[in-house]
């Protein structure tokens, strides 16, 4: 192999390196303002708080493939019609939230810790500001 070749393989090498951290960190940046999601379609009718979906919390630690291809969920707040039933038949949350790769489903506070009445939305903010004080009891 001539000197040239050489070259011109690790040039290739290099360049695909490049591409392969530009694909990967670039939409990373872009999305930094997405914070958390109120999901409210059921839950204040069902007498329960809506849940706060962390998603920069989630994001940090998955790659946006696992929940919205391989697990379907679509890119819309509110969007998915999650109810328990499917979630303790392992699907959205429950895919995760079963004990193995993260706490179970008996954690109900842990995920319907929203104020009632809020709204289904993707919310700009902290989860602090969404999640209702836990020493004031709410009355349902
Ligand atoms: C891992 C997160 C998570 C946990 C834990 C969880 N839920 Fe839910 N739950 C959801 C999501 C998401 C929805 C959909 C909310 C909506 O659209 O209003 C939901 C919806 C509901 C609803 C309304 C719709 C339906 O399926 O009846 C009730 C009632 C409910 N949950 C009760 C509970 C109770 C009781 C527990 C504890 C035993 C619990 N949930 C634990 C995420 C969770
Ligand atoms: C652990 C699962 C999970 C991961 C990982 C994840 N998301 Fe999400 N994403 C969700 C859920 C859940 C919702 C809200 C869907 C609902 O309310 O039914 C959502 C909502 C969204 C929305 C819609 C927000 C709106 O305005 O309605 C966008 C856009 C989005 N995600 C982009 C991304 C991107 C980009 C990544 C990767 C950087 C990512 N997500 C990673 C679970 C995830
Ligand atoms: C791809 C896997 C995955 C999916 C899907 C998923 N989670 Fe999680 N979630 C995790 C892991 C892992 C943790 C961290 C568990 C731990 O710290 O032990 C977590 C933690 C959380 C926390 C606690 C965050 C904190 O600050 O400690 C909440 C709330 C939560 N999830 C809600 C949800 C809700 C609601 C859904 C569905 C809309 C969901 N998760 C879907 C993996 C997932």
């Amino acid at each position: 192999m001539s000197r040239v070749t050489k070259h011109s393989k690790w040039r290739y090498v290099l360049l695909g390196a490049i591409t392969w951290l530009a694909a990967f960190s670039l939409p990373q940046s872009v999305h930094a303002e997405y914070a958390d999601v109120v999901i409210n379609n059921y839950a204040d009718a069902a007498g329960i708080r809506p849940v706060v979906f962390p998603h920069w919390f989630h994001r940090i630690r998955f790659r946006c493939k696992v929940c919205h291809a391989d697990l379907g969920f679509q890119f819309k707040a509110g969007g998915n019609k999650i109810t328990m039933a499917k979630i303790i038949d392992g699907k959205f949350c429950g895919a995760c939230h079963n004990g193995e790769i993260a706490w179970s489903v008996e954690n109900c506070a842990l995920c319907h810790s929203g104020i009632p009445g809020t709204p289904t939305h993707f919310h700009g903010s902290t989860v602090q500001r969404l999640v209702a004080p836990a020493y004031k009891p709410v009355e349902q």
